[in-house]
């Protein structure tokens, strides 16, 4: 037996007990006659004493040969502690330690394993295991383990099932790069790895399994962020027989039940808004709802006056930004020049302080008078004490440049605090969105979503305005999962690869099986996948998925402790049939 207890778990109702414990070296403080270490495990940190008069000299003389990060086993009678620590669940207790075996020595660690580190992102991504040693890292991925253990069991008692679904398949078009394996059997041919089991799931359908979910790795070779993986996990879901309003209810069920579990927090309103409300109302289709500052659009009151500028604009809109009217010039000057930087792109910026006294000052008093500014005011629901800011543009670019003012000024003003948590549905999608660069139309969420019924005579016509059965969940400003109401007939399906420009060859190549599966009997079928890291990075407060991942990639998709992607020998691409011209 390596031990009989863990290191997080004896406390003075332990006292005089015999334990044996094993870990690792946090540290050790050398008094000469007397040495304290601390051993730590997963579970916690117990402090050993050394003692030159109670201890037998060889364990003594051995202890002081302890370096930090060693694996050790001791045995030992748990004692009252002298200077008790009243921060952490042992501080009543030491272990003094009758015998001491040196498991593993260790090297010593390139940056130190305390809840504040000295080691930069680079270091500890090389030696992530040690980095997972970390209380912060630790825990995250403790928490993880929680969030899924909970996922997996609402499911499970709703009588979905969890099923598993091939990594080596064909490419599935959701908009990203595939991640694509080459076959040895077949020259030339190549495997992807699934952006999703999107076309599983559905099949799983036609095969009538009902509910089913899978936590599930998927691959996406796509530019990477804070809030994205090359390999990322999603919890899949599908459900047949169902309309889009039974997805919305279960899975504001899933999130109303995690909330509570894991935060202890009651999700009071659970909104469901249009996309277009939320573009029109926030300039971003994953709106944070915590604050307001919502858009009030100023075409109305600030066109066919003097003023040049909002005439020509196609949208002119606002944001009044609460208790921000006091802003000195310099500051009003500093959020200018943010907006205008490369990464907002706005070529200029309008404000308005509304004055305590119900009087405004503005920017542009040479071309709005106090009437003007008041309907601005009434416009973006600002309140004396408030300032308010105003874009102008092309529609689309002005609200994301406005949304990205949003979120900024909120987060300057401290309006985004991660212990609170406002879910909400963004329903209505687009279903087909226009790539500028191609001039073609493609699915905004996947080819399989179903257009909304009332919309399809608009296909041939006006295919920008058919909206699609599809809808988003977004919790605190980010996408945190998504999905549709599919086609399930192949006349609709053919339908839809035709307007996506995909020849009927084209279409039968890629998806001959999809459609042969739908003249088996495809029940009416819908679900969606939510983004488990990204769940779990926003239930544990933060943004970066990184820290929720055990082994994540940096931003050049590169795992550094691995040392992948690399180069593999010349045999082995020999055996694939590839070809390397420089080799
Ligand atoms: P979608 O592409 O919207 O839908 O993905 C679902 C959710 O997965 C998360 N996500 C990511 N997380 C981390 N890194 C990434 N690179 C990444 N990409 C996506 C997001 C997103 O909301 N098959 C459909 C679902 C369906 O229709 O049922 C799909 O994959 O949180």
């Amino acid at each position: 037996m390596y031990r009989s207890h863990n290191c997080g778990e004896l406390n003075a109702s332990n006292i005089n007990t015999e334990v044996t414990l094993a870990g690792w070296v946090q540290k050790s403080r050398d008094k000469g006659f007397m040495n304290w270490v601390d051993l730590r495990d997963r579970y916690g940190i117990t402090q050993l004493i050394f003692d030159e008069s109670r201890t037998d000299k060889t364990v003594f003389e051995l202890a002081k040969t302890l370096g930090r990060e060693f694996v050790i086993q001791v045995k030992g009678i748990v004692i009252e502690r002298e200077a008790k620590n009243k921060n952490i669940p042992t501080g009543e207790i030491e272990i003094l330690v009758s015998e001491l075996t040196i498991l593993n020595s260790a090297l010593t660690p390139p940056f130190t394993i305390e809840d504040e580190t000295d080691g930069g992102e680079d270091i500890r991504m090389k030696y992530r295991y040690l980095d997972i040693r970390r209380n912060p890292v630790k825990n995250s991925l403790l928490f993880r383990h929680k969030v899924a253990m909970e996922v997996r069991k609402y499911l499970s008692d709703l009588d979905f099932c969890e099923v598993e679904t091939p990594y080596l398949i064909k490419s599935t078009p959701e908009g990203a790069r595939d991640f694509v394996v080459p076959s040895r059997m077949n020259e030339g041919q190549f495997y992807a790895l699934p952006q999703s089991p999107q076309t599983f799931k559905q099949l799983l359908m036609v095969g009538g399994m009902d509910k089913y979910f899978q936590i599930v790795k998927c691959f996406r070779d796509e530019d990477l962020r804070a809030d994205r993986q090359p390999e990322f996990t999603q919890i899949d879901c599908e459900m047949a027989f169902v309309e889009q309003e039974d997805i919305l209810n279960v899975f504001e069920g899933l999130t109303r039940h995690l909330l509570k579990e894991i935060k202890g927090v009651e999700v009071d309103k659970f909104p469901r808004i249009t996309y277009d409300y939320a573009m029109k109302t926030y300039g971003n289709d994953k709106p944070d709802i915590r604050f307001g500052m919502k858009f009030g659009e100023l075409n109305e009151f600030a066109q066919h006056k003097e003023f040049p500028v909002f005439n020509t604009a196609e949208l002119v809109v606002g944001i009044a930004v609460p208790g921000a009217g006091n802003y000195t010039r310099k500051e009003i000057d500093g959020l200018i020049d943010w907006v205008k930087r490369p990464q907002v792109g706005a070529s200029g910026m309008v404000y308005v302080k509304c004055n305590e006294d119900g009087t405004y000052k503005s920017s542009v008093d040479k071309f709005y008078d106090q009437d003007d500014l008041a309907k601005w005011a009434k416009a973006t629901e600002a309140n004396p004490g408030d300032m308010i800011f105003v874009l102008s543009g092309p529609a689309n670019k002005t609200r994301a440049q406005l949304s990205a003012l949003r979120m900024e000024l909120a987060t300057r003003l401290g309006l985004r605090n991660p212990e609170e948590f406002a879910p909400l549905w963004v329903v209505d999608f687009p279903l087909l969105e226009l790539d500028e660069e191609s001039g073609r139309y493609h699915a905004m969420h996947h080819p399989f979503t179903s257009p909304k019924p009332e919309d399809i005579a608009l296909l041939e016509t006006q295919p920008g305005n058919v909206r699609a059965n599809a809808y988003d969940m977004v919790l605190n400003g980010n996408e945190i999962g998504g999905g549709s109401i599919r086609i399930h007939d192949k006349a609709t399906q053919q339908l839809m690869f035709k307007y996506l420009g995909f020849t009927e060859d084209e279409a039968k190549a890629q998806f001959g099986f999809l459609m042969d599966a739908f003249q088996f009997g495809a029940p009416p079928h819908g679900g969606l996948a939510f983004g488990l890291d990204r769940l779990v990075a926003i239930l544990g407060g933060q943004e970066t998925i990184r820290d929720f991942i055990a082994f994540p990639k940096n931003n050049s998709g590169r795992d550094v402790m691995i040392d992948a992607p690399a180069a593999i020998d010349e045999t082995q691409l020999k055996e694939l049939h590839i070809k390397i011209d420089s080799l």
